[in-house]
């Protein structure tokens, strides 16, 4: 099982200027609850416990106010800053330390994911050995992201990034699975045309070496975008139209450790009085009551 996970919670978010000047992108809300909890459960349900966050440099204290450690999580969360943003493959660079001899999950810090088939996707993923795995989803505008060709025994056989011509519909989404070689890989990469490190380089190394494997959300799963403002107001929707209708919350992160079993009552009373008095720690009564 893959114990290790990074959220690469970097950038300047200048698409959503002015919101981003003083805040970063992933403190933002995506309905009830900064974006960054969505991709943080994500990684609990995957089971994987130690976690890095990167974040840019200065933004490290609007982190710890939301996010101190994990300790009402019964996680480890470790922060690392990163100077400037430098392509998705620094991170593991920057996470050289962190990963050490393992194998590890990286997942960027904008991605949302809700489906009812999830979790078991997840914990299928979080089992990988060797190699890297991607997750894919169908999306109607490919030439937005990274995507992959697959032939028909589902097997990838061309990765592109942003291709203006079409080659696939399967987005390659922001979630991966790696194994411990992902270091050395990512150091041996050299910047692409937009002076960046491409994640689509470095799948294209597991590719070449026939290790890269897929897992696949259908389409009764989501994978939402939260680029741009717009994004952001219809993933909230989204959120909304759920919980409202079911009275569960999406990426409530003290309901999963909970049910996880890392924390106890007393955790969740602890985060209750953290929160204060306000809808999200209403929710929180009412899992431990
Ligand atoms: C990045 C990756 C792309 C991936 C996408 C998922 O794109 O480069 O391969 O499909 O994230 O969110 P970016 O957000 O940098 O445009």
């Amino acid at each position: 099982m893959i114990k290790k996970g990074i959220i690469l919670a970097g950038g300047m978010g200048t698409r959503m200027s002015p919101l981003t000047k003083a805040v970063n992108k992933q403190l933002l809300p995506i309905y009830d609850k900064p974006l960054i909890f969505y991709p943080l459960s994500i990684l609990m349900l995957s089971k994987i416990k130690d976690i890095l966050i990167i974040v840019n440099k200065g933004q490290l204290e609007q982190y710890k106010k939301i996010i101190p450690n994990g300790d009402n999580l019964g996680i480890k969360i470790t922060y690392k800053e990163q100077a400037t943003p430098k392509g998705l493959p620094d991170a593991f660079i920057l996470g050289e330390k962190f990963i050490g001899k393992n194998n590890v999950a990286l997942i960027l810090g904008d991605n949302f994911f809700y489906g009812q088939n999830l979790t078991k996707m997840l914990l299928e993923s979080s089992k990988l050995k060797n190699g890297a795995k991607v997750i894919l989803h169908k999306v109607l505008k490919p030439e937005q992201y990274g995507v992959a060709k697959v032939n028909k025994f589902k097997k990838i056989i061309a990765i592109k990034e942003k291709p203006k011509k079409f080659i696939s519909d399967l987005a390659i989404t922001g979630l991966y699975f790696f194994d411990k070689m992902v270091v050395k890989y990512a150091k041996s990469l050299k910047p692409s045309k937009r002076g960046e490190l491409e994640i689509t380089d470095l799948l294209k190394k597991y590719q070449s070496k026939n290790n890269l494997k897929a897992e696949y959300i259908g389409r009764g799963g989501a994978w939402l975008d939260t680029g741009s403002i717009e994004d952001f107001y219809n993933t909230s929707l989204f959120v909304s139209a759920i919980e409202n209708r079911q009275g569960f919350k999406i990426a409530c992160i003290e309901e999963i450790a909970y049910l996880n079993k890392w924390i106890n009552k007393d955790h969740i009373k602890k985060s209750i009085k953290f929160y204060g008095n306000c809808e999200y720690s209403n929710y929180l009564k009412k899992i431990i009551s």
